[in-house]
């Protein structure tokens, strides 16, 4: 990367280090020589503490912020807990978001998702579709705090100068995804089914809904190259984002490309050697026909992913495999879990995002 705004011994902080987005950050961070990183485990800092995160800020004063924690979950976890996800989340993102500013941090990057987006959005869906009509009711305590969390941003922009940027990643699978069968999205949940399957030499395979609705996928080091090509651009262009009256501080970052839930299936089945028969079942919701971002802004700049789907999910799989063995495993993968129709839910915001 050359003229690089993130001076290399520059102090960064990556909020939510040791989550699927926070981890693909570091890493990239590490791979392009930046080793001044700043990170607290949960137990080290509760990011719903106000005065522990402002005195951690008081005290680190990082330049560059990553804020990639959040409390995320499914369609049960969402409406099991909402005023969990609307409280958590709103705290998390104002004690950062105003921690930052108050030690004049640089440059902030706020993880929005493609998920809080209205659910009739046009597709592919474009920056300016955020709060242009109803959100998905089973994710709405979730969504609303994320588009608090960009409105914040955007007014401290205005009224501090500051300079806070909401990427809006698609759905992202990759390195220390979540494998658990109740829990889990699309891809993780795809990948041990049908390795299960082949495992036990199951002749059939039996998915929730059609196999038609459309989805885009990002694989998790990809985001991670783009967060940190968008926090090292160049003042005017990075201004150019952020200091908009009338358009909010936001970007897409997806793949560009959407398929079939059946072709994904087909292509996982074929990634971890499964060559028993795919069924749907019809009977069983299918969520949203198509979700695809817009990612000409980002296009524009010159940020293209580099991974195709296949050699994404090829990656996955291996790191899946290294996983079974919970010493390796980043997140002590379990996978006695027993299997369970409930992971293929696409009506799940998880599986949906
Ligand atoms: N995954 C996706 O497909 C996707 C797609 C689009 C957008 N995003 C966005 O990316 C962001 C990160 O998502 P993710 O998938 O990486 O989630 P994740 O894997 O669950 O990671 C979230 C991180 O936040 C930390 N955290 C949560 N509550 C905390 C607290 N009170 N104090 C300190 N740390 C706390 C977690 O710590 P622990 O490890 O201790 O739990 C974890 O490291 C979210 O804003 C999400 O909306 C994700």
């Amino acid at each position: 990367m050359k003229n690089l705004m993130m001076n290399h011994n520059a102090k960064i902080y990556v909020a939510g280090h040791r989550g699927l987005v926070g981890s693909a950050i570091v890493r990239a961070l590490h791979r392009v020589g930046y080793n001044n990183l700043v990170l607290r485990t949960r137990a080290e800092l509760n990011l719903t503490n106000q005065a522990a995160v402002e005195a951690f800020f008081q005290s680190e004063r990082p330049r560059y912020v990553f804020l990639a924690a959040a409390k995320v979950g499914g369609i049960l976890a969402n409406s099991t807990y909402p005023a969990e996800f609307i409280f958590q989340n709103l705290l998390m993102q104002e004690n950062i978001i105003e921690g930052a500013r108050r030690v004049g941090a640089d440059r902030l990057l706020f993880l929005g998702s493609s998920c809080i987006y209205p659910k009739f959005a046009a597709q592919p869906m474009r920056e300016d579709a955020l709060l242009s009509g109803t959100l998905e009711p089973t994710n709405r305590p979730y969504a609303v705090a994320k588009i608090a969390g960009i409105e914040m941003c955007w007014a401290y922009n205005r009224q501090y100068g500051t300079r806070y940027l909401a990427a809006m990643p698609t759905n992202l699978y990759g390195p220390g995804d979540n494998y658990d069968l109740q829990t889990s999205h699309v891809i993780p949940a795809l990948i041990r089914k049908l390795h299960e399957a082949g495992i036990s030499r199951q002749r059939e395979v039996v998915l929730w809904g059609t196999g038609t609705p459309r989805r885009e996928f990002l694989y998790s080091d990809d985001l991670a190259e783009a967060c940190i090509f968008l926090m090292n651009l160049n003042q005017k262009t990075f201004d150019s984002l952020v200091q908009s009256e009338t358009d909010a501080p936001l970007i897409n970052v997806g793949s560009g490309r959407d398929q079939t839930i059946q072709e994904l299936a087909e292509l996982i089945a074929d990634v971890v050697g499964f060559d028993g028969l795919l069924r749907f079942d019809p009977s069983k919701p299918d969520g949203t026909p198509r979700k695809l971002l817009d990612t000409s802004r980002l296009s524009s700049l010159g940020w293209e992913p580099k991974t195709s789907l296949r050699q994404g999910l090829e990656l996955a799989y291996q790191e899946f495999l290294n996983a079974l063995d919970p010493a390796t495993s980043p997140r002590g993968v379990s996978v006695h879990n027993p299997p369970g129709d409930k992971l293929l839910n696409e009506g799940d915001s998880r599986a949906l995002r």
